[in-house]
């Protein structure tokens, strides 16, 4: 029985990949902070015959985050990892992220994702097999002036994961790096500004499963965006400049 840990299960295209992966004969394991939310995820999970366990921790708990991965993963080893968990950072009313929220955004999207995914890179590649994706965004690519320290958690996520790819594929660890564009989840919901080629986070479920199915490297959609996002460095700052001024917002804070 396959056993895949999401973290970042409690909402958004987290909690889609839950119901994407739960069927009969799957062992979900769904994390978040909000017991309510993660629980409805696991209860919509179990109704379509899935096992589902669940656990509350923030991914910033360093200590007892790679103490549970250790011991979940000594009870019953994991198959797949995605690395999801996230916020968005960025100021309310558009202005200079302030060191608060970016110092925030960089230990939950960053710190915390680390927090996850080094003890599992020690797990799978002790025994030889396993399956990793980390969520990073097409922000990655495209660094947007109003989300910098969201960006650069990004981008470091992106960087990281490839480079541990080439090293984990002779281990027999596949390893993935997502890179989607907007995606309509409360994380997306709270941002004012154009979300062009929005799709639902069910279908970026689907693509993000398919990617992964067919161990892609980069996981990037949509396509159009994607191939727009990959060239941002390519060209002088003052296009880039103009490109990105469409893609201004404004974020609310959700929680
Ligand atoms: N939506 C988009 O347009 C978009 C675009 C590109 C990339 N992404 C990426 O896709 C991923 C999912 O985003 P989403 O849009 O689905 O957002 P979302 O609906 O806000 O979900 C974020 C998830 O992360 C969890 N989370 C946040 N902080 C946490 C912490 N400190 N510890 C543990 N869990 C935490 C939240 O649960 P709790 O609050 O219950 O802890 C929630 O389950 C993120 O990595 C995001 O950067 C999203």
């Amino acid at each position: 029985m396959p056993v895949i840990l999401i973290t970042g299960a409690s909402s958004g295209i987290g909690a889609a990949l839950a119901r994407f992966y739960a069927a009969p004969g799957t062992d979900l394991v769904l994390t978040a902070r909000d017991a309510d939310r993660l629980e409805a995820v696991a209860a919509a999970c179990r109704g379509t015959g899935a096992g589902v366990r669940t656990h509350r921790v923030d991914v910033r708990a360093r200590g007892p985050v790679g103490d549970w991965l250790r011991s979940l993963d000594g009870e019953t080893p994991l198959d797949l990892v995605i690395v999801n968990a996230a916020v968005n950072g960025g100021h309310p009313e558009g202005g200079l992220e302030t060191e608060a929220t970016a110092f925030e955004t960089a230990d939950i999207n960053l710190g915390g994702a680390l927090n996850v995914l080094l003890p599992v890179v020690t797990l799978m590649s002790g025994r030889g097999r396993g399956q990793i994706a980390l969520v990073s965004s097409l922000a990655a690519y495209a660094p947007l002036p109003d989300a910098p320290a969201y960006s650069g958690a990004k981008a470091a996520l992106l960087a990281h994961g490839l480079a541990l790819r080439a090293k984990l594929k002779p281990l027999g660890v596949r390893l993935s790096v997502v890179t989607p564009g907007y995606v309509k989840t409360p994380m997306g919901g709270v941002i004012k500004g154009w979300r062009p080629l929005e799709m639902s986070a069910d279908e970026a479920a689907r693509r993000i499963a398919r990617g992964l199915a067919h161990d892609r490297d980069v996981i990037a959609f949509p396509w159009l965006l994607a191939a727009l996002a990959r060239g941002a460095l390519l060209v002088p700052e003052s296009v880039r400049g103009l490109a990105l001024y469409g893609f201004r917002f404004r974020n609310r804070p959700r929680r």
